[in-house]
């Protein structure tokens, strides 16, 4: 049960904890749990981020995308790495993402294939079509982020430093990143792209 009323994480509420794979005997606050889910992505950062990890690691198809969450989330939550059901105040109709993820997969394929757009182009359209898309209960942000530097670092440029812990609403930082989405909504990616060019 959670026993905080300050919620660490403001983007969706976290007022369901139903899935929650810790321990029952004790209760959490927020920041626990988001604590415990920054260990587990801790683990992934590892694997994709500390050196440039292979194609074959990295394959961006529609089960691969899944298996990146499940590896961020799934220490900490049962709903782990599958499709949301219902629908938030984020993202696309529920019963549209499925089409809509594998579409993604396609279009990076193409893009990658053509070399539509350059490194930074192809992470931040990446990242904003993931977020668009919202495919799981929660953790979007942090998988869609994990995803635009999993691809610089596929293709030889470094992750940007999204500093995790400081992505809270009081953040200033958030609402910069928060804007340039919104104008990536309306296809002005001018901002976003140049976020994903700030890099370690
Ligand atoms: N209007 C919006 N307000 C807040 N977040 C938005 C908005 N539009 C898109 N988003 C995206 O949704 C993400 C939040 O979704 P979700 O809560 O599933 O992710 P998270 O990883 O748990 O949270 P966070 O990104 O805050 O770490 C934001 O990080 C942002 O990428
Ligand atoms: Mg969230």
């Amino acid at each position: 049960m959670i026993d905080s009323t300050k919620p660490i994480d403001y983007a969706t509420l976290l007022n369901d904890t139903s899935g929650l794979k810790l321990s029952h005997l004790k209760s959490y606050t927020l920041k626990e749990i988001y604590i415990k889910e920054a260990e587990n992505i801790a683990n992934a950062t590892l694997k994709y981020l500390s050196a440039q990890p292979t194609k074959k690691d990295t394959p961006f198809t529609y089960e691969w995308l899944l298996f990146l969450h499940k590896e961020m989330f799934g220490d900490v939550w049962e709903w782990a790495g599958k499709l949301r059901h219902n629908e938030l105040s984020i993202g696309i109709k529920a019963y549209l993402v499925p089409m809509e993820l594998k579409k993604l997969s396609d279009d990076i394929e193409y893009w990658n294939k053509n070399k539509t757009f350059d490194i930074y182009e192809t992470a931040a359209r990446i990242h904003h079509r993931a977020v668009q898309i919202h495919p799981f209960l929660n953790g979007n942000g942090r998988w869609s982020r994990m995803l635009a530097n999993i691809y610089l670092r596929q293709n030889g440029s470094m992750p940007v430093k999204w500093q995790e812990d400081l992505l809270a609403k009081e953040n200033p930082k958030r609402s910069d990143y928060i804007l340039a989405l919104k104008k990536a909504d309306n296809g002005d990616y001018k901002d976003f792209i140049q976020m994903h060019t700030i890099t370690y």
